[in-house]
C-alpha cells in the first residue's frame, strides 16, 4: 500500500499510495525542538501522537470540522487526503505559555481575556517566523477568503477542544495546526494535534503534560503522553 517517500518531517513521513489523492502519513518517536537545535528520540511517542490525533479528529469531525484524516491504518499510520498545506503555522493561545512569555513580557500562567490567533510563516530557514494576516495574503502564501474560513474554523476548533479537555481536567493553553486544500479547493484541518503541537496542563496540579517536558528537560515524557491518551480514551 506504501509507496514512494513523498517528504519527511522532523516527527512524520509522509508516503504515496496507488490513488493519487490519498497519502499515508507515518508518525515518527523523532523529536526536536527550537528549530532543531535540540534532538532526540521519545519512546512510543510516534503511535501515542498518532492515537491522540486519531481520536481528536474524529471528535472534531463529528462535530463539523472538516479534516485531511480517512483512516487509521496501524499503530504509527494514517490515511489522509493529499492535500496542499498552507505554508502557515496557525496558533491559538488561550494561557500564556512560551514564546509570546518573552516576546510580550507576559507572565507564564496569565489567562487572556479572548483566545488569541497567531500566524507563522512555515520557513525552517527563517525559524517560522510571526506574521500578520496581511504578510500571509500579500505574500500568495493564502488568499484573503481561505484566510477567513481558516480563522473561523479555527476559533470553532479551540472552542471544542476547550471543551473536550476540559472534561478530562486538562487546560488547553495553546496549540498550533495546520491547515491544507484538497483536490477539490476544501480547506481541512491537516498535520496532527498531539501533545507536540499542543500546551496541556493539569488543572489540579498545572503539571505539564506535552512537549515542554521535553525542551525543558522535566522528565517522564513518554508518561505525560500516555496520560493525555488515556485521559481521552478513560
Ligand atoms: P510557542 O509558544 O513556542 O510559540 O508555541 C506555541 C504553540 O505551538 C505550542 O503549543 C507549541 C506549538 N508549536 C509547534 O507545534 N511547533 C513549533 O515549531 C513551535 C515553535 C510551536
Ligand atoms: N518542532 C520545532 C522544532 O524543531 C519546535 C518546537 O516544537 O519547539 O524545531
Amino acid at each position: 500500500m506504501k509507496q514512494a517517500l513523498l517528504y519527511e518531517g522532523k516527527a512524520k513521513q509522509i508516503y504515496a499510495t496507488e490513488n493519487p489523492n490519498q497519502v499515508i502519513m507515518y508518525y515518527k518517536d523523532d523529536a526536536t525542538a527550537f528549530n532543531g537545535i535540540k534532538k532526540s528520540v521519545i519512546a512510543e511517542k510516534g503511535r501515542l501522537n498518532a492515537a491522540i490525533t486519531n481520536h481528536l479528529f474524529a471528535y472534531l469531525s463529528e462535530n463539523g470540522v472538516p479534516t485531511h484524516l480517512i483512516e487509521q491504518l496501524n499503530e504509527r499510520e494514517q490515511l489522509c487526503h493529499n492535500v496542499e498545506i498552507f505554508p502557515l503555522e496557525v496558533i491559538i493561545r488561550n494561557i500564556a505559555a512560551g514564546s509570546i512569555t518573552k516576546r510580550l513580557a507576559v507572565v507564564e500562567g496569565t489567562s487572556f481575556t479572548q483566545p488569541i490567533f497567531e500566524l507563522c510563516y512555515k520557513n525552517d530557514d527563517l525559524g517560522d517566523p510571526l506574521i500578520n494576516d496581511d504578510h500571509a495574503i500579500a505574500l500568495g502564501l493564502i488568499t484573503a477568503e481561505q484566510l477567513a474560513q481558516v480563522k473561523a474554523l479555527t476559533l470553532k476548533i479551540n472552542t471544542l477542544l476547550q471543551a473536550r479537555f476540559d472534561e478530562i481536567g486538562i487546560d488547553l493553553v495553546d496549540f498550533k495546526i495546520e491547515f491544507g486544500k484538497t483536490t477539490t479547493n476544501e480547506i481541512v484541518l491537516a498535520d496532527e494535534i498531539s501533545p507536540d503541537s499542543c500546551r496541556f496542563w493539569e488543572q489540579t496540579t498545572a503539571r505539564k503534560l506535552d512537549k515542554d517536558r521535553f525542551r525543558q528537560d522535566l522528565g517522564d515524557v513518554t508518561q505525560a503522553y500516555e496520560e493525555i491518551l488515556a485521559r481521552l480514551l478513560g
